[in-house]
């Protein structure tokens, strides 16, 4: 009997690349590959890539550099590259890195198997068509058994955002069927998962029929009243009130939103061709917070987009303070090509991106910590996640406001929901006491 092949597989960027990987590894598994997580282990060497901002794609070519060792003591090693930079860059990164025998881009996964058997044959593959109607709809992805999974229920972007890859590294809009994610996520729950993230770019762009993704996260909650519901990410534009009530009805379906602003300047909100304007977006806040109290509320902001002004800085500054999101994703504005913004140049200094960052940074920190420090004192529920990284005598879980909370253990395990008793705060996490379990 020959010996078992093994597969070593690093993922890099968002969540839809972390659901991707679990695709790739059945995929693999289905034409008898193992997975292993020690390098040295491998027939296969694959890394699943992202082109979201240079400093992203510099941190992979460091990774293939630790490939090309590898490569050089065992030859016989099959390297490769797939998901966004794969898509990017194409055939330029197999003539750069002379060691990668795979660039495979995100709607090509079907054909691993078969490009690495021509590539055990001494033949190079590019696989990097964008597909239509790929969704990988009946591929199972093979997760380790856990508390939380990601559940990729529309791929693609058409919104074309001026500064963004993606409609680029991973095509049109698509949507899986609902009664394909619907009995994925009830073999979830079957099989013991106690929350459910349903992923896309833009997930309020869901639709197979007439079901918008309202329906689809109404019939996701109905499966298991205690199996969290979370999602992202939802354009501000296509957020429906419809859905909004539907957060709103469902125990289940977790008080958190994540609803990326980019900047607070209509200026420049039009040259992102984001599609909506301050007034629009404070409202749909206001819409949010009216109908799901309590909501927590987290964004992505852009520092340094061509042509910001310290006025634009401020006004996003100003924003932040009006919404009082509970957290930001804050990025430098990195120029990509191909994209429109890269033909608007970049016209921002980095000093100025970085001191910009900062202030932003700073503030979010200041609102998140008062806004945590106001649950001092409170009880919440909180499910639990895994022991502490820094204590084995603590727990860590989620509010379903998406909170961390680290507290001291009490008789209850991993996947139970405990009452928490919060007793102090700092701007990322709560600490405090179980009090009791469900
Ligand atoms: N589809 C999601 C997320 C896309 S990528 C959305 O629309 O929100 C995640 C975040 O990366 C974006 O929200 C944006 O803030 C940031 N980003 C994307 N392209 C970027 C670029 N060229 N430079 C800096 N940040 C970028
Ligand atoms: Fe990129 Fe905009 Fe699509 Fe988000 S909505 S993935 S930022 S193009
Ligand atoms: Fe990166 Fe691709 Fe996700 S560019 S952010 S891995 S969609």
């Amino acid at each position: 009997m020959t010996q078992k092949r093994h597969i070593y597989l690093e993922t890099y960027g968002c969540q839809m690349n972390v659901a991707d990987s679990e695709v790739v590894l059945r995929v693999m598994h289905d034409a008898g590959y193992d997975r292993t997580d020690e390098m040295v282990k491998a027939d296969v060497i694959f890394v699943n890539t992202c082109a979201v901002r240079e400093n992203a794609e510099e941190r992979i070519y460091g990774r293939l550099g630790a490939f090309r060792n590898r490569k050089k003591t065992k030859p016989g090693v099959v390297v490769g590259v797939l998901g966004c930079m794969a898509e990017r860059l194409r055939k330029d990164l197999m003539e750069s890195e002379s060691h990668v025998d795979l660039v495979v881009g995100p709607d090509e996964y079907r054909r691993l198997p078969q490009l690495v058997e021509n590539a055990f044959a001494g033949e190079k593959g590019i696989a990097v068509r964008l597909s239509r109607v790929e969704n990988y709809d009946d591929i199972v992805p093979l997760r380790t058994d856990g508390i939380s999974a990601w559940v990729s229920v529309m791929r693609g972007c058409d919104k074309f955002c001026t500064f963004c890859v993606v409609p680029f590294t991973r095509g049109r809009e698509r949507s899986r069927t609902l009664t394909g994610v619907v009995k994925e996520v009830s073999e979830l729950s079957f099989r013991g998962f106690k929350e459910v993230t349903l992923l896309g770019q833009n997930v309020n762009s869901y639709r197979d029929g007439d079901n918008d993704f309202a329906n689809l996260l109404a019939s996701v909650a109905r499966i298991d009243s205690f199996m969290r519901v979370r999602f992202t990410t939802s354009h501000p534009q296509d957020m429906s009130d419809k859905l909004v009530h539907t957060i709103a009805e469902y125990p289940n379906i977790c008080n958190y939103i994540h609803l990326p602003v980019q900047s607070g300047s209509d200026r420049i909100l039009q040259l992102m061709n984001r599609t909506y304007d301050l007034g629009h977006y404070l409202k749909l806040v206001e819409r949010i917070k009216r109908a799901i109290p309590g909501v927590s509320l987290s964004t992505d902001i852009i520092s340094g987009f061509p042509t910001e002004t310290e006025d634009d800085h401020r006004m996003t500054l100003d924003l932040l303070r009006r919404v009082e999101y509970d957290g930001a994703f804050t990025f430098k504005y990195s120029p990509r090509e191909n994209t429109k913004a890269w033909h608007m140049g970049d016209d921002i200094p980095d000093e100025v991106k970085a001191e910009r960052l900062n202030e932003i940074i700073d503030l979010q920190r200041e609102i998140s910590l008062r806004k945590n420090r106001e649950l001092v004192g409170k009880t919440v529920e909180v499910l639990i996640e895994d022991e502490s990284k820094k204590s084995p005598k603590d727990f860590c879980g989620r509010t379903d406001t998406n909170k961390m909370v680290v507290f001291s253990k009490n008789g209850s395990c991993v996947g139970q929901y405990v009452h928490v008793n919060i007793e102090k705060a700092n701007s990322a996490t709560l600490f405090g006491n179980e009090i009791s379990h469900n």
